[in-house]
């Protein structure tokens, strides 16, 4: 079986969080994932079965939508999910009508940020020290797409 996409409920919310956990640097908390699934945040993720995969957070404010957070399983990474997730993004914003896609990523991050160029994203600022990592600071690169 194919991976394939389902939205994600408060019900998953266990998975997201092993999920969270594994993949990034400084995941975010239980609670900032369940507010996640609300309000202005809209999400997305890659199931195979009732394996979680990977899964996308945006948010929808007028005509923008802004990444929040993008992550695949460890053991997933590397076979083409994350682009998967990153279009499936992109064409949920495109069926809303929104006019410009925006993510900020840690300038570090260089399998995002190649992700993310090859996906049509340019650099539109920086933000100095605007991410923790370990005992210092790191800056992030702030990218925009037009829809
Ligand atoms: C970033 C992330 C979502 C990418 O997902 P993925 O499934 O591993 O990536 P894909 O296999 O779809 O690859 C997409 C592109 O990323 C880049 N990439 C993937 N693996 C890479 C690596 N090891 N080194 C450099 N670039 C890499 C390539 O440009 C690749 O495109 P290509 O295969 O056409 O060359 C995933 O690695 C992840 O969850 N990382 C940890 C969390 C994180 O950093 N999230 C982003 C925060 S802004």
């Amino acid at each position: 079986m194919p991976p394939l996409f389902r939205a994600l409920t408060p019900a998953d919310l266990d998975a997201m969080v092993a999920l969270e956990q594994a993949a990034h640097l400084a995941p975010w908390s239980r609670e900032q994932l369940a507010e996640s699934l609300h309000g202005r945040y809209f999400s997305g993720a890659l199931w195979q079965q009732e394996q979680l995969l990977g899964f996308f957070i945006a948010d929808a404010v007028i005509d923008e939508s802004t990444l929040m957070n993008i992550c695949i399983a460890p053991l997933w990474q590397g076979q083409g999910l994350g682009r998967r997730l990153l279009e499936h993004w992109l064409e949920e914003c495109r069926q809303r009508r929104l006019a410009m896609a925006w993510l900020e990523v840690r300038a570090s991050n260089q399998t995002a940020l190649a992700l993310y160029r090859t996906a049509g994203f340019a650099k539109a600022g920086r933000r100095k020290d605007y991410y923790r990592a370990g005992e210092g600071r790191e800056d992030a690169i702030v990218m925009q797409k037009p829809l």
